[in-house]
């Protein structure tokens, strides 16, 4: 699959997700494989005035490369101005958020509002190609509702507008993430564009990717299924290669790669907020060991990097201490 110069066989991406898949988090995914990762979206707005809490977002480092950065918007003018700003951080390509459900979002026409809109649509992706040298990609969903699914149209216009890939997560915006992505839209849009396209929704095993690349889809791309569990990535493809499943990882590289994405997050926020918003990742590290309830309450209370070192040290001494 080719998204300008990157080009990988059937590539397994980490969704943007916002407030996790900060700088730290990609890092660790593409140490467990994913092949291509992306920032959280980020307002144009917000980047054209610089403002630097929202240039943090954006921060992107060599070791996660192939990176796009995710922004979003409703007026074109915006959306040019932030690419513009984008090309000095040199990601390998931006990716255009048109699926965000959140109702503050869609009221500024931003996100999933873009599906009510196709012409304010196809005006935002083609400022944005306009503006700048990089590959530009779009990410969206089936449609409005269930009786407003106008994803192939909308397919049509994007590659058109020049975007040179398109992700779909297969719902509705009125569906938020309840009930099921239908990936029969994957084969159907497929049919109506020659870019890549990569398909997401409720991908959580080695075999559910399998079964999403069955559809024809060129790539996939994975969201909460990473969350609960970075390791997804390289039992994927593990599992496409081989057709075997891959044991899970041993109790010792959890608690390591947990403890080297806690220090990763600390370098990156400061120890006591890197401390305290680390806390959504426990459950995937922890999941699968035994006895961790009291030891996910502990965590939960740790204001500094070396309590959680502690007691995940601990936790691994009596778990090898009752083994013997
Ligand atoms: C916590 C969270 C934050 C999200 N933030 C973004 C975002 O910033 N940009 C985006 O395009 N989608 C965002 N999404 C949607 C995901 O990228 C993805 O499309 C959706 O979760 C479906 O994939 P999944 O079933 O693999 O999770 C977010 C989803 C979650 C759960």
């Amino acid at each position: 699959m080719n998204i300008g110069p990157i080009d990988i066989d059937k590539p397994l991406c980490l969704a943007p997700m916002e407030d996790v898949t900060e700088l730290p988090f990609r890092v660790i995914c593409k140490r467990l494989g994913a092949d291509i990762v992306y920032t959280e979206f980020t307002s144009s707005e917000g980047i054209i005035r610089d403002i630097a809490r929202i240039m943090k977002k954006i921060e992107i480092c060599a070791k996660e490369r192939p990176v796009a950065i995710q922004i979003f918007g409703g007026r074109p003018e915006a959306m040019e101005g932030a690419a513009q700003a984008i090309e000095r951080l040199n990601p390998d390509f931006i990716d255009i958020n048109c699926g965000c459900w959140v109702k503050n979002h869609v009221a500024r026409n931003e996100g999933a509002g873009l599906l009510r809109d196709l012409p304010l649509f196809e005006s935002i992706v083609k400022a944005t190609v306009k503006a700048t040298k990089l590959p530009v990609t779009v990410k969206t969903r089936l449609g409005w509702d269930e009786n407003s699914i106008i994803i192939e149209d909308a397919a049509r216009m994007v590659e058109q507008s020049g975007a040179r890939a398109l992700t779909l997560h297969c719902r509705t915006r009125s569906q938020a993430h309840n009930g099921f992505a239908d990936w029969a839209w994957l084969e159907r849009v497929k049919k109506v564009i020659s870019i890549p396209l990569i398909g997401n929704g409720d991908l959580t095993t080695p075999e559910d990717i399998k079964a999403m690349f069955e559809t024809g889809c060129d790539g996939v791309m994975i969201g909460r299924g990473a969350i609960a569990n970075p390791w997804i990535f390289r039992q994927a493809r593990h599992y496409l290669s081989t057709g075997e499943i891959m044991p899970e990882p041993g109790i010792e590289e959890k608690i390591q790669m947990c403890i080297e994405h806690l220090r990763l997050n600390v370098q990156y926020k400061g120890e006591r907020y890197g401390v305290q918003t680390f806390r959504k990742h426990y459950a995937g590290y922890l999941r699968g060991l035994p006895n961790i309830t009291s030891l996910r309450g502990e965590l939960m209370q740790c204001t500094q990097l070396s309590q959680v070192i502690d007691h995940l040290n601990k936790y691994l001494e009596s778990y090898h201490y009752e083994k013997v």
